[in-house]
């Protein structure tokens, strides 16, 4: 009966985890927002899927709407990370807000693939989720020429009007291996299907998946920090069961951490989403502790030393608010 003495009890860290410089740039975007211009700053959406990020900046004096149309005229909004269409930009811009967009500029970069490939009158199998606000971003800006596929299975229903004139782009949050599936199945119909210029797929939902990888086999439980919209983090429970931990769960604080899912666990690997400061993993493992799991390794896989500039209406010195 293998019932683990606190001796046995361990943590595997997953390095890289958490913030990628996408999230850092948006959040550190609006708390600048209102440094600068005072409260209240509007912000269109959920700067970034993270519920704690976005009650904290809350009580800072930002504002989240769903759409531009609940702005007052005038106001300032910041466009979140995730992106958004150019109807969401003209909309903005009739009802007279500034506007800072704090998009990442690696989900910029495939608005512009997609926009390319649109002039050059290309039909654009954009795998990601139907709904997800960067889909509903990129889709946007060539609503004409952009075909959704959703999942591996979609890619055998597609309709394609010319095959000899399709590329596929991605959602920048997607499981790696998934996509290369529905890739794989795209092109066993359609040959001619063109790869992106470079990944869209960013390179933090990919170094967080290589890490979960390495650590989900050694697992009993893993616990991924993120919230339920956020694509990355969803991604890490389904990657962490596929590579072999025995459970794995998603959390977005400590206290939903279940007595019944520690039974009979020695080893917990700790990963969290993107959109997730460190601070939340700290208190997750500071309440382990008290379960008796007080040894951690951290399995590194990569190193990550990104920074995007902030987004151009507040670089330089510019007005400072008070
Ligand atoms: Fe950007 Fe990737 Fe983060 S697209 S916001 S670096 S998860």
């Amino acid at each position: 009966q293998d019932v683990p003495i606190a001796g046995d009890k361990k943590i595997l860290l997953a390095a890289p985890r958490g913030y990628c410089a996408g999230v850092d740039r948006a959040v550190i975007t609006v708390e600048q927002a209102l440094e600068r211009h005072g409260a209240p700053v509007y912000v269109r959406k959920q700067i970034v899927h993270n519920i704690h990020v976005v009650r904290e900046l809350e009580e800072k004096g930002a504002i989240f709407v769903e759409e531009v149309d609940e702005v007052p005229e005038g106001a300032l909004v910041v466009f979140s990370a995730h992106g958004v269409s150019p109807a969401v930009v003209d909309s903005a811009a009739t009802r007279g807000l500034r506007a800072i967009d704090a998009t990442c500029p690696l989900v910029t970069k495939v608005h512009r693939e997609a926009k390319r490939f649109a002039r050059d009158d290309y039909q654009i199998l954009l795998v990601g989720h139907e709904g997800h606000e960067e889909v509903e971003g990129t889709a946007g800006e060539a609503p004409d020429h952009v075909t959704v596929v959703n999942n591996p299975d979609e890619a055998d229903t597609v309709e394609v009007e010319d095959p000899s004139k399709l590329v596929w782009l991605s959602q920048t949050t997607l499981s790696v291996d998934e996509t290369m599936e529905t890739v794989r199945r795209l092109r066993e119909r359609f040959p001619h299907l063109q790869d992106p210029p470079s990944d869209d797929i960013c390179y933090a939902t990919q170094n967080r998946q290589v890490a979960i990888k390495k650590i989900a086999e050694h697992s009993d439980l893993v616990i991924v920090v993120g919230s339920a919209n956020s694509s990355n983090s969803v991604r890490l429970v389904e990657v962490a069961l596929q590579y072999g931990a025995k459970a794995a769960y998603r959390i977005d604080y400590p206290d939903e951490v279940r007595q019944e899912w520690l039974d009979g666990v020695k080893t917990i690997g700790i990963t969290s989403g993107a959109s997730v400061p460190d601070v939340l993993v700290e208190q997750l493992m500071s309440e382990l502790t008290h379960a008796g799991y007080f040894d951690v390794e951290e399995v590194r896989t990569a190193e990550e030393d990104l920074i995007f500039s902030l987004p151009k209406e507040l670089r330089g010195d510019g007005p400072r608010g008070g």
